[in-house]
């Protein structure tokens, strides 16, 4: 499995001055262990790594300090801005992603018209599925090809611009979910740096878009990943999204005290002097507390911030804190810094605005030149999402565990194709985890015949429709058939082996 290292992301390695004897050997023990020492500041380990937990611990895809410098001077709406990302994780960091299986608490699966479903499953129909499996058995080297490949899709600019439906999409799942000529069930899950909402929620959302069903089983956003961070912070700041579904989301990931800004300001109005309007609505869904009395264990910024300056005034009052309790110092405020975490990576997003607007990306860079401006040091932060290593190594997990419950084989499929529309994260992401890569024309991307930076290894597409007939033509073979028909049935309609081998 080809590594992430810096070089491999175009990114120049800026390593710290001179790293101290512990970060390095810190860092030997995460190379050749991939688990960090516990409680080494300033580098950012988890806690409680003595304990058994569910998590596997990746370690960052960049050894080098922050980029701030670079970047806050040279903010731009160009989507060529998108360049500047690559591997951006702090020096030591390391990312823990769930273990094996998807937790049942965030297994669900909506029908396409909206009904509850069998997880994972289109709706029963059993004469197909009967007659497919005769057709999959007589044409078994198709079928052992069919398993043995599998798409990772990205949503936004790939399958949907925000609620609007890219029609290809639609098509693509239905070839996908078994209208093929196997009436077999490719593999394919669902990689988008997106955020905000419940996994079950924003699946629901698409199935409807898309008129296919999609299972949270089969489904990666930015923040799914960091449920495994639940086990290691007791109390955490939750930042971002909207109406306070990134609560809900944090809740379900299983952190069990979740704090949000609103919480804060709903207890302590003078925290926020900038914030001009604090609605009924928001007080009466706020939880105020005496903070005083709190500890919060960790920052985690899941989605956009709805409201900078007062996101950023907490934020900073957190990191200067000590031991996280609001309205303290910490004598050395720079090694005692409680942990920030950042969902995704991306500075611009396209939208139904005709310019790409900011998305968390930028967030955390206005962040990051405030705190080097108030602490003379750059902050330390993990960030999670495409391109880092965490991301597809998730994925990995996900897609074995997809194919167990579609196929009933516990395993990853060989030939694995990511189909994006940004070269920046999908591309960059997937070439270096050894995917093949389509780069499609209906997003981000809008160049030549690929991108220069980042090229697509299997090729530049007008759209998911194009890029998923060719990897299945190169797969299965230049006569694939794309539709599903009765007349396929090798008993009814006469067809020997050969003719559908
Ligand atoms: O940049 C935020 C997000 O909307 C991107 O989504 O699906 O293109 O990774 P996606
Ligand atoms: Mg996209």
């Amino acid at each position: 499995m080809p590594a992430f290292e810096d070089s491999d992301f175009g990114v120049e390695a800026q390593r710290p001055s001179t790293p101290s004897a512990e970060q390095v050997a810190r860092l030997q023990k995460i190379v050749s262990n991939g688990s960090p020492a516990k409680h080494s500041q300033p580098t950012l380990a988890v806690p409680n790594g003595e304990k058994n937990t569910g998590a596997i611990e990746v370690p960052a895809t960049r050894s080098s300090i922050a980029e701030s410098e670079a970047l806050m001077h040279s903010l731009s709406m160009s989507p060529s801005q998108v360049d500047r990302r690559g591997s951006r994780n702090s020096f030591g960091a390391s990312l823990p992603i769930p273990r094996s299986k998807r937790q049942s608490r965030l297994s669900s699966v909506t029908a396409a018209d909206g009904r509850p479903s069998r997880p994972g499953m289109p709706p029963v129909q059993p004469t197909r599925d009967i007659l497919s499996s005769q057709v999959q058995d007589m044409s078994s080297v198709k079928t052992a090809a069919a398993k043995d490949m599998a798409f990772a899709f990205d949503i936004d600019g790939v399958l949907v611009h925000g609620d609007r439906l890219i029609p290809e999409g639609k098509r693509v799942l239905e070839i996908l979910n078994g209208d093929n000529e196997l009436g077999i069930k490719i593999p394919h899950i669902f990689l988008t740096n997106g955020s905000g909402k419940p996994e079950a929620a924003r699946c629901a959302q698409l199935s409807k878009i898309l008129h296919s069903p999609v299972s949270t089983e089969q489904f990666i956003q930015s923040h799914t990943p960091m449920s495994a961070l639940a086990e290691y912070y007791e109390t955490v700041l939750v930042v971002g999204g909207e109406n306070y579904q990134c609560r809900e989301v944090a809740k379900q990931y299983g952190f069990k005290d979740i704090v949000v800004p609103n919480d804060i300001v709903a207890s302590q109005s003078t925290i926020s002097p900038l914030k001009e309007f604090f609605t009924p609505e928001q007080r009466a869904t706020s939880t105020p507390r005496d903070f005083s009395k709190v500890k919060i264990n960790a920052i985690l910024v899941f989605s956009d911030s709805r409201d900078y300056a007062t996101d950023l005034q907490i934020i900073m009052d957190l990191l200067q804190s000590e031991d996280g309790v609001l309205g303290t110092k910490a004598q050395d405020p720079t090694s005692q810094r409680i942990p920030i975490y950042f969902s995704q990576g991306d500075l611009l997003c396209p939208t139904e605005h005709p310019q790409p607007r900011m998305s968390q990306g930028t967030f955390r860079i206005a962040l990051e030149a405030i705190y080097k401006a108030i602490m003379g040091v750059e902050l330390e932060r993990v960030v999670y999402g495409k391109p880092e290593l965490a991301t597809y190594k998730y994925a990995d997990e996900v897609l074995t565990s997809w194919m167990d419950t579609i196929h009933n084989e516990e395993r990853l499929p060989k030939n694995i194709y990511m189909i994006g529309d940004n070269p920046q994260s999908d591309i960059v992401g997937g070439n270096m985890y050894g995917w093949n890569t389509c780069l499609v024309r209906t997003g981000v991307f809008q160049g030549g015949d690929n991108d220069e930076a980042n090229p697509a290894s299997f090729g530049v597409f007008k759209n998911v429709l194009e890029a998923v007939m060719a990897a299945c033509r190169k797969e299965l073979g230049g006569d694939f058939g794309f539709n599903w028909s009765d007349s396929m049935n090798p008993v009814t309609a006469g067809h020997s082996i050969s003719a559908i081998e």
